[in-house]
């Protein structure tokens, strides 16, 4: 197999961490045998600042040529806020409909979490965020802007389609990758997270569609439902109660964010924004880092994550499973999963992974 890779290395210390991303993707390749054509696309602040170009439409359809994506990181401290990550990133995920962002919650043995008494058994589930509605379709406005009349309106939006395909995701998810399909637990169980004591006519959508869905076509996976706040408090004190989360987007972007600390930072955390038809995008799901920038500091870990995702994705599951064996062996040589205190370089880091890749 040969694969088309369109790789973003983006802002801060995304190239960094994307060329020690693609040095394990390339041995993983070697090692398994598949071959890769990778297409580097400047995007970014520096381009945006030469050109005024945030995502050309011209690229967009050069996506579509490719197998996936893999992202480094967009963020630039001299262009303002939202610029950027509504120019690249979420322009990316609309266009090509990326209308699934899969974010596993999994701590890695040997990295720390900043819950006490809980380890790699407790700390194991998957988060589905809803990646293409909600408050991310940017429809609302302002009325009199500027003035003490001012009103803000922006809007929650779902379709029934929009719900009903991303819990068939989420379903199959869980049949495919839930706690007992891996051996690890009794049912295959899916909780819907929400809002259903405030936002009741959003949630009357997604519950109608999750029983739905659930009675007629999966009736083998367990079914839960949560509401987000009260899902914040467990993800913290007792995250082995969850299987497969599937979520609202802008819900699902707050309770990843602290998935991600809770299975050891930014450092560690990856992300594969899906469309299960089209074109996928794999990133690191911290940012750009603009103060580690060029100092060989920033874990590594988070990309090379999300090149075992995109393997995973491809069907390359040898490669991507002697990636994960890579990363749980580099991480016992390290320090720590915090930048600039791993107790070596970004491409050392880089080096260990690649070197099991190659002899595992
Ligand atoms: C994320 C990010 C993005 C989001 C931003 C950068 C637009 O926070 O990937 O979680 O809100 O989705
Ligand atoms: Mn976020």
């Amino acid at each position: 197999m040969s694969y088309k890779i369109a790789v973003i290395p983006g802002d801060g210390t995304g190239p960094e961490v994307v060329a020690e991303g693609l040095k394990v993707l390339e041995v993983a390749a070697s090692r398994t045998g598949f071959t890769v054509e990778l297409t580097n696309y400047d995007l970014g602040g520096e381009r945006y600042m030469r050109t005024g170009e945030t995502l050309p439409d011209s690229v967009i359809e050069e996506f579509r040529q490719h197998d996936a994506i893999f992202l480094g990181a967009v963020g630039h401290p001299d262009v303002p806020p939202g610029v950027l990550e509504q120019g690249v990133l979420l322009k990316a995920r609309f266009a090509l409909d990326q209308y699934i962002n899969l974010r596993p919650v999994r701590l890695i043995p040997g990295v720390e979490t900043p819950i006490k008494n809980k380890g790699h058994k407790e700390i194991d589930y998957a988060i589905i965020r809803e990646n293409s509605g909600g408050m991310y379709t940017g429809m609302g406005g302002n009325s009199r802007p500027g003035t003490k009349d001012e009103v803000a309106i922006q809007e929650m939006v779902y379709t029934y389609d929009q719900v009903a395909r991303c819990l068939r995701y989420a379903f199959e998810y869980a049949r495919k990758y839930g706690k007992k399909a891996r051996g690890v637990g009794e049912n295959n169980t899916l909780a819907l997270i929400g809002k259903s004591n405030v936002l009741t006519h959003m949630y009357k959508l997604w519950n109608r569609v999750f029983a739905e869905i659930g009675d007629q076509d999966y009736p083998d996976i367990k079914r839960e439902y949560y509401h987000v706040d009260a899902t914040c408090l467990y993800m913290v004190a007792s995250p082995e109660m969850f299987d497969v989360l599937v979520v609202e987007n802008m819900f699902g972007d707050i309770i990843t964010d602290l998935g991600a600390i809770t299975q050891g930072g930014l450092g560690v955390a990856a992300g594969g924004n899906l469309n299960p038809e089209g074109v996928s995008m794999f990133e690191p799901i911290g940012g750009s880092a603009p103060m580690w920038t060029g100092k060989n500091a920033i874990n590594p870990l988070a990309a090379i994550g999300a090149v075992q995702m995109m393997l995973d994705h491809l069907g390359e599951t040898e490669a991507a499973s002697l990636i994960e064996k890579g990363i749980a062996h580099a991480v016992s040589k390290m320090k720590s999963m915090a930048a600039n205190e791993m107790g070596m370089g970004t491409d050392a880091v880089g080096d260990l992974v690649a070197d099991f890749v190659a002899r595992g």
